[in-house]
């Protein structure tokens, strides 16, 4: 598909490493990493033991770290537990942690020996991103973090869906900034003008409840935080078609144009991106985690080698 080719050959020119804990325990992980190194895509860091590696991992594009024998394990022992002793760390635990491939690839992260993390292939969202969010936390002037996709189809327009994946049940603060998030996501890696829909049952008012109202005000406080053109909150075929946008009073180029679509919470969004997917024929790439200090990013334990490689080359535009 174009875009995802054109994402490649745009991640192929980042200088970046990226570390990809799982290769030598999934199979689809260690494809993965294999094709990106013969591809030269990206440099990476994987663990294991040499022995565990073919040829294709034993070059000066790939570092295999051996997690037990590696000489920094007491020092970023201490410096997890200064960072998390006030949260109830102890060094011991610390210790413990610091030997665990999800901690011990965030700690190498921020330590800044790599540039990003892509793992979850085998553990769950929560274990992946728990780590991440202890450790390698949100950039100064973001409050949260939040996990998106993106949606591609050969010869449809790419789709950003906020969030999908990380934040249950988003305050209208917290959805005004996934909103923004979306917004700089879709015009740093794609170079498009944002339009972004925050999504309800509702079309302008066309209902009136608790629900509706969360998405209302999140648009207005989107509007007030940004320039960019955020407007709600509607309806999803207001969002996608612009003579529905203009029958129930969508006014703005959002409407039938929108390339962000911000979900109101992340039962709608996961269910709504895995069925464009399922039933639309869209591809997801994702979910891309957005603002956390240094990228780090998910992967579906229901991934295959491609969308590995597709989440390796997004992280890379993050950097
Ligand atoms: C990701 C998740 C595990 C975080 O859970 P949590 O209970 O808040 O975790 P913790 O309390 O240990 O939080 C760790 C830290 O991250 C912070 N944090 C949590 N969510 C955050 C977010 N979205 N953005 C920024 N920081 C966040 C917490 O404030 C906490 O900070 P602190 O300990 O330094 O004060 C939780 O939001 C979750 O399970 N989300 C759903 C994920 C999921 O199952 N998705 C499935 C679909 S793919």
């Amino acid at each position: 598909m174009k875009i995802i080719d054109e994402i490649k050959k745009r991640a192929s020119k980042v200088k970046a490493t990226i570390i990809v804990p799982e290769a030598n325990i999934d199979k689809r992980v260690y494809d993965a990493c294999k094709s990106i190194l013969d591809n030269k895509i990206s440099k990476l860091i994987v663990f294991g033991k040499e022995d565990e590696f073919d040829d294709s991992f034993k070059t000066k594009n790939c570092q295999i770290i051996d997690i037990a024998e590696f000489k920094d394990l007491n020092k970023f022992a201490s410096d997890l537990y200064e960072l998390r002793k006030a949260k109830g760390m102890t060094l011991d635990k610390a210790n413990e942690l610091v030997r665990r491939a999800d901690y011990f690839s965030m700690m190498l992260l921020k330590e800044g020996l790599a540039d990003g993390v892509v793992a979850g292939a085998t553990w769950s969202t929560a274990d992946t991103l728990r780590p991440a969010l202890q450790v390698i936390k949100t950039k100064k002037d973001k409050p949260i973090v939040t996990g998106i996709t993106l949606m591609v189809k050969e010869n449809a327009d790419p789709k950003v869906f906020a969030d999908v994946s990380l934040i249950e049940n988003p305050t209208s603060e917290n959805l005004a900034d996934i909103a923004i998030s979306g917004a700089e996501f879709i015009e740093k890696v794609l170079k498009l003008e944002p339009k972004v829909a925050m999504l309800s049952y509702s079309t302008k008012g066309s209902a009136k409840s608790e629900m509706v109202d969360k998405v209302r005000i999140a648009t207005e406080l989107a509007n007030k935080k940004s320039n960019y053109l955020i407007d709600g909150e509607m309806q999803v075929d207001s969002a996608l078609d612009k003579s529905t946008a203009i029958k129930k009073g969508v006014t703005s180029k959002v409407g039938g144009e929108a390339n962000v679509l911000v979900f109101p919470d992340l039962n709608a969004g996961n269910i709504g991106y895995k069925l464009v997917a399922r039933m639309g024929g869209y591809t997801a790439i994702g979910p891309i985690m957005l603002n956390f200090n240094k990228p780090v990013n998910d992967l579906s334990r229901g991934s295959n080698v491609e969308e590995i490689i597709n989440t390796i080359c997004i992280t890379k535009l993050l950097v």
